[in-house]
């Protein structure tokens, strides 16, 4: 996840590839349940794995279930035709609605001597709707604390089922739910009415409970919205496997980007046509505006079509989280896209048709709102302006606006606080990288070149952590270099550079935090000693080798960013970096943190040798005929004897911007 105060997203120009999207959370909660309560063995692909899950989980443990974690696919073993526990039991509920109002219901109606909790704040969200319709069937329940909230105690009911239950609709969903999961447990001999009190809220949501009741075989009448049966001799049957899927409107925005990119299209695991969610309706939408989509089961496949896309105006009211998405499309459109029927926008997370006519205004677009309607008008070719996007802690402005990026004036745009994106999708920016593509010379490179223990690796990787750029240490792919060309009986002399550039180009290097990986095998350690400093400095003037190792230093320039170290970054490897620093600190200055260093690490050492060895590396470095060690032209220089790590990073960071003005 990208917790950075801004990313700057590069100008991005294609999109190919596969993108999987993490699991609904409310489908994830109810198919747990639902296969605990059937007989046999269900697998769940594509679980997501968030508090909620986990909560639902250890309850389903607790009860007897067998649940088989691999990844993000669980196997539960049911509870169907099985005894339930006899003896009492304790549930942690933690913070997780969609697992406690479910579960109450389901240990409600099958009986036993069960406790359920949670953390405070569990304790203060209302369940007395729930507790009074189950009670009104015969199940026996307690409050443990406060009248109408958790904690509560659950034993042994003695059903009633002659006469319809009554269940409020207007406070939430959810209590329907729970009832609508737990019943079919009494239905055998017998059908089951559900009547709604109040107006029902959250239809969607109910729907996507019935869907799924009837792939575990419940088929339950649907009377309007007032009145639900479950038919008599009701029987949970697993349906072997079932895909949990993906986030509906999660999808809107590669759905969108399979539109705008070129490319050979976007495919997305994890949720299909035939989907559960409303805002599937999104592609709908899409396909009018010029997406061309296909479909199979728990997949999507989006290419470009019209292009432009087509300006429409569309009535969104059943899609108003991902009709967002429409409204940056409409960006890219031959004409003027209206969306109307949308004043909910008005009340979700912020005032969202406020945020995206302000945000699209300031990449150049002409925008009209209205209270419940917003126009977006086509932004042309030499109109899109650089622009800083505001994201008001929404997750769908964030998302929304990246795919601007994508504006044929190659303008990047900087998208503020994108954590936000986190609410629902944390790694959205990481799955958008991964199918977005650029010409390498679009992504930025800062290049932070210096004598050995200058300080570069620490002042470039702290940059790179503050713009969530990606980092090469490019002298530990020569200390790795040494370590292999030992390894193999090698010398590090001219004698054998042929053989050393050959282990070079083919260099099964991994990096992975701090740790460095050979052909698997941790060389952290090996290659961090002040021998494999000097067996670097080695093997680094034989030409071949540095020429064997450019095509894996330019292999670091990824999405959305780089910081490289090392000595000729700016003058060989990325001589188009938009910014160059080099770094120097006095010899004195050097060989007291090389010697605080390594004292730290447990190593021994002594200072005068160190300072000794570093200006034998820095001569050698310096006096090779091959990409010495020198300033580029372009590079601004640092000299960090006396100031902090802080203050250098600072300097770094205000340089930076000084370069990247976003309107
Ligand atoms: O930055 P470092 O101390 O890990 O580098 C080890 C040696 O590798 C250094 O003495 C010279 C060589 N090197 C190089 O020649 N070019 C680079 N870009 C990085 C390191």
């Amino acid at each position: 996840m990208f917790s950075t105060a801004f990313l700057d997203l590069p100008a991005l120009q294609g999109a190919s590839g596969t993108v999987t999207l993490p699991g609904s959370k409310s489908i994830s909660n109810r198919v747990l349940l639902l296969s605990a309560l059937c007989e046999g063995t269900t697998v769940v692909h594509d679980l997501l794995d968030s508090d909620d899950t986990r909560v639902m989980l250890a309850a389903l443990r607790q009860l007897g279930c067998g649940v088989d974690v691999a990844g993000t696919t669980v196997t539960i073993t049911g509870l169907g035709g099985r005894a339930w526990p006899a003896e009492a039991i304790e549930f942690f509920m933690g913070n997780a609605g969609t697992a406690m109002r479910p579960l109450t219901a389901a240990l409600a109606v099958q009986g036993g001597d069960f406790t359920l909790k949670g953390v405070p704040r569990m304790h203060e969200r209302p369940i007395g709707d729930l507790v009074d319709a189950l009670r009104e069937l015969g199940c026996a329940i307690d409050y443990l604390g406060n009248e109408g909230y958790p904690p509560l105690r659950v034993r042994q009911p003695t059903l009633r089922l002659d006469k319809p239950i009554p269940v409020r609709g207007d406070v939430s969903s959810q209590f329907l739910t729970a009832l609508l999961m737990a019943l079919p447990l009494a239905a055998q001999d017998r059908a089951i009415n559900i009547e709604v009190v109040g107006e029902l809220i959250s239809k969607p949501y109910i729907e996507i409970t019935l869907n799924l009741l009837a792939r575990y075989g419940i088929a339950v009448e649907r009377h309007g919205w007032k009145r639900f049966v479950i038919p008599a001799g009701s029987r949970y049957q697993s349906p072997g496997s079932i895909h949990v899927e993906a986030d509906a409107s999660s999808a809107s925005y590669f759905i969108a980007l399979g539109a705008i990119a070129q490319g050979d299209g976007i495919r997305i695991h994890g949720v299909g046509a035939d989907s559960i969610q409303g805002d599937i309706r999104f592609m709908d939408a899409a396909a009018q505006m010029g997406a061309k989509i296909t479909s199979g089961p728990n997949w999507l496949e989006i290419q470009r079509g019209a292009w432009p896309l087509k300006g429409v105006t569309l009535d969104c009211n059943h899609i108003p989280d991902a009709a967002m998405t429409l409204a940056v499309m409409a960006l890219y459109a031959d004409g003027p896209t209206t969306l109307r029927n949308i004043a909910s926008w008005r009340v979700k997370e912020t005032d969202r048709i406020a945020a995206m006519a302000i945000e699209s205004r300031k990449l150049g677009a002409t925008v009209e709102e209205g209270p419940d309607w917003i126009t977006i008008h086509p932004l042309p070719t030499g109109k899109w302006q650089r622009a800083s996007i505001h994201t008001y802690d929404d997750h769908r402005v964030a998302m929304c606006f990246s795919l601007a990026a994508f504006n044929a004036d190659q303008v990047p745009v900087r998208i503020e606080d994108p954590k936000c994106v986190a609410k629902t999708f944390p790694d959205y920016f990481e799955a958008l990288f991964s199918v977005a593509t650029t010409e390498a010379t679009h992504i930025p490179v800062i290049c932070i070149d210096g004598p050995t223990a200058s300080g570069k690796g620490t002042l470039a990787s702290r940059v790179a952590t503050q713009l969530g750029y990606h980092y090469l240490d490019s002298g530990a792919l020569y200390r790795v270099t040494a370590h292999a060309a030992l390894q193999a009986g090698l010398t590090l002399e001219a004698a054998d550079e042929r053989k050393i550039a050959d282990l070079a180009r083919q260099l099964p290097v991994h990096f992975e935090g701090e740790q460095v990986l050979l052909g698997g095998m941790d060389v952290t350690d090996a290659i961090r000693s002040e021998q494999g400093g000097m067996n670097a400095s080695k093997v680094s003037v034989l030409p071949a080798v540095r020429e064997a190792l450019v095509q894996l230093q330019h292999s670091f320039r990824r999405l959305p960013g780089l910081l490289a170290d090392g000595r000729d970054m700016g003058t060989v490897i990325f001589p188009n970096a938009p910014l160059k620093v080099f770094l120097t600190a006095s010899a004195a200055q050097r060989a007291e943190r090389r010697h605080k260093q390594l004292i730290s690490k447990g190593f021994s050492a002594n200072i005068d040798s160190l300072r000794a060895d570093l200006e034998a590396r820095d001569a050698r470095d310096m006096s090779r005929s091959v990409a010495p060690l020198k300033p580029a032209q372009d590079a601004l220089q640092l000299d960090n004897s006396s100031l902090t790590i802080e203050a250098s990073v600072e300097q770094v960071m205000v340089w930076w911007q000084s370069r990247q003005v976003f309107g």
